[in-house]
């Protein structure tokens, strides 16, 4: 069997059904370099040659919450917790702006400190130093109110993975104080209140099934999300999946291409996790429709902490050195690291 109809169906701007991404899923060895070709050029007709980066601050690894895949959950007392104080995550945002950055994403597990009278003077500060800069939040869940008044003092853009789309799985991968629907309803607000937004998934978590995967691809063409997260899920060796199966680079690499066919303009990161599980990862994502890279410029003392998962890549380098790197691996791509704001098509 071969998904190519499939392929040039949704290359041609077709709606598929769950069973023929199904299909496509299943048949990924014989359709992958088509689809990656695909992808690169429809990612092409949108942004050229453009590869966006996104500076991320890893500002707080303290989380209330205890997902089971996840390394800075609250019951893992062997994480080592830090909080960056508001100033640091300023000066912070003040080197990755000298090194050309335009877009920063304050990402943060769901740290009790960070209400929302501190989180908004963050962003004001942020906003007023940096007004040529877009600001990318991704600190999890909170109330409709909060992300209304974190929009009005200036962010831009906001990232809440769903983590899975199907309910059941949701509850085998997070603990019962944990909502599908809350979730899920989050993801609205942020669209409705007019953030550029991004949701996403892990891919091979425990107890996902191509069915899953083909559910993914039909709820991302619905939500119409700007921007798209995607990572192998990989164990961390003190939570309670620690001897589950990583997911595949290759199959993250290949939901990417679908995910470019599937929404032509999504902005689509090539995730550290990928890196992580392929040392060629974020080439290869790159090369198969992926147009964002995020880098981190959280201070040197604090990367080795923020550990979602095992073995994590770039904890001990510079922000710097990071660039360099990434520039000379983008540039084997044919790619080129562009340091513009790079907003969603849409918003532009
Ligand atoms: N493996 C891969 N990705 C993970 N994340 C959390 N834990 C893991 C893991 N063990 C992802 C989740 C979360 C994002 C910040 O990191 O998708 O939304
Ligand atoms: Fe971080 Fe290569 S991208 S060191």
């Amino acid at each position: 069997m071969d998904g190519s109809r499939e392929l040039e169906k949704l290359a041609a701007g077709e709606a598929l059904t769950k069973e023929e991404y199904l299909r496509l899923i299943k048949d990924r060895e014989s359709v992958r370099d088509e689809a990656a070709d695909l992808a690169v050029r429809t990612r092409q007709r949108y942004y050229g040659n453009k590869v966006f980066i996104r500076g991320l601050i890893e500002f707080t690894n303290i989380c209330k919450n205890n997902c089971y895949y996840c390394g800075i959950r609250a019951g893992n007392t062997a994480a080592e917790r830090y909080r960056l104080m508001p100033e640091e995550i300023l000066s912070c945002a003040g080197k990755g702006y000298e090194l050309g950055f335009r877009t920063f994403v304050l990402q943060g597990g769901e740290d009790p400190y960070y209400t929302d009278e501190i989180l908004l003077s963050v962003v004001r500060s942020l906003k007023e130093t940096y007004p040529d800069c877009a600001l990318t939040l991704s600190v999890g869940e909170r109330s409709r109110e909060s992300y209304r008044l974190l929009k009005e003092a200036g962010a831009d853009r906001y990232l809440l993975r769903h983590e899975t789309v199907n309910a059941k799985h949701y509850a085998a991968l997070h603990p019962a104080d944990m909502h599908y629907g809350n979730r899920m309803a989050c993801l609205k607000t942020l669209k409705e209140l007019g953030y550029q937004t991004g949701a996403g998934f892990m891919v091979g978590s425990p107890g996902q099934t191509d069915e899953d995967l083909a559910d993914e691809m039909l709820f991302l063409r619905e939500l119409k999300p700007e921007m798209v997260g995607i990572g192998p899920f990989i164990p961390h060796k003190d939570t309670p999946f620690a001897k589950e199966q990583a997911g595949s680079a290759e199959l993250t690499v290949f939901l990417l291409s679908l995910i470019r066919l599937t929404l032509p303009d999504v902005l689509l990161p090539a995730t550290t996790a990928l890196g992580t599980a392929d040392p060629m990862g974020r080439e290869k994502g790159i090369l198969s429709g992926a147009n964002v890279l995020m880098p981190n410029l959280s201070p040197a003392g604090v990367r080795e902490k923020y550990l979602l998962y095992d073995n994590k890549i770039c904890t001990g380098d510079e922000a710097a050195a990071c660039i360099a790197c990434l520039k000379a691996r983008i540039a084997k791509t044919g790619c080129e690291i562009v340091t513009d704001r790079g907003d969603h098509a849409r918003h532009i």
